[in-house]
């Protein structure tokens, strides 16, 4: 699919992937391996009115579709056929309870909150779930900017969310070289950063 398309789809269907943040080019060429897995597994955190959902139910033909969001009034507009998940992303138990009814994904995209905080939490609870060959999109990195998203106050808050999301990921990327990887890079295949998002995908 051709990020021409992806795009025509994706605003057709009312997300904002295919605004400013011009996302429709890296899932364009990214998410062509997955499309004829059968079934292919993909978990999304943010449902809002379900418009990027609508546009993987057309973009995907085998899917099999699950989704978080904190608003409860967000599930009538998952389609048909996703299980919707109502809580907190920030909420340990409850994406221990979305795991334990979910096993693995091909697929998740992170386009909840936007914190910094749990945009890096959320990766290290749900990537151990990603099937070999899978991919983790974090969307809307641009949190990694002080002056966005309560960022200045959360790395006030906790010397552990001193690093901003972006930092962090270059730290994986960075302690991914060499014989001695970082514990979080061992199995990532690819880092790949594009405008205000990034896509992980998992060694084979
Ligand atoms: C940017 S919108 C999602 C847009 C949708 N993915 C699309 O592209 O059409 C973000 C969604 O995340 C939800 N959200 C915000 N904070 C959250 C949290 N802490 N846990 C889970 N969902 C959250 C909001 O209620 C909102 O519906």
């Amino acid at each position: 699919m051709t990020p021409a398309q992806m795009g025509e789809i994706m605003r057709r269907h009312g997300t904002d992937k295919a605004t400013s943040h011009a996302y429709h080019i890296p899932y364009a060429r990214l998410m062509e391996p997955y499309q004829q897995l059968e079934p292919c597994r993909l978990l999304e955190i943010g449902i809002k009115r379900g418009s990027s959902l609508r546009t993987w139910a057309e973009v995907f033909p085998h899917l099999e579709m699950s989704a978080i969001d904190i608003d409860p009034k967000t599930e009538k507009n998952a389609p048909e056929g996703c299980a919707t998940y109502i809580g907190n992303q920030g909420d340990d138990a409850f994406l221990d309870s979305v795991i334990a009814a979910e096993a693995q994904w091909d697929i998740v995209i992170e386009d909840g909150s936007h914190r910094i905080d749990h945009q890096k939490d959320t990766f290290v609870k749900l990537w151990p779930h990603i099937r070999p060959g899978g991919l983790y999109v974090i969307e809307d990195l641009q949190s990694s900017r002080s002056d966005l998203y309560s960022t200045r106050d959360i790395r006030k808050q906790n010397p552990r969310d001193e690093q901003t999301t972006v930092d962090w990921l270059f730290d994986i990327a960075r302690y991914s070289m060499g014989r001695r990887r970082h514990r979080r890079g061992r199995d990532t295949m690819t880092l790949s950063f594009f405008t205000e998002a990034c896509f992980i995908t998992k060694n084979p």
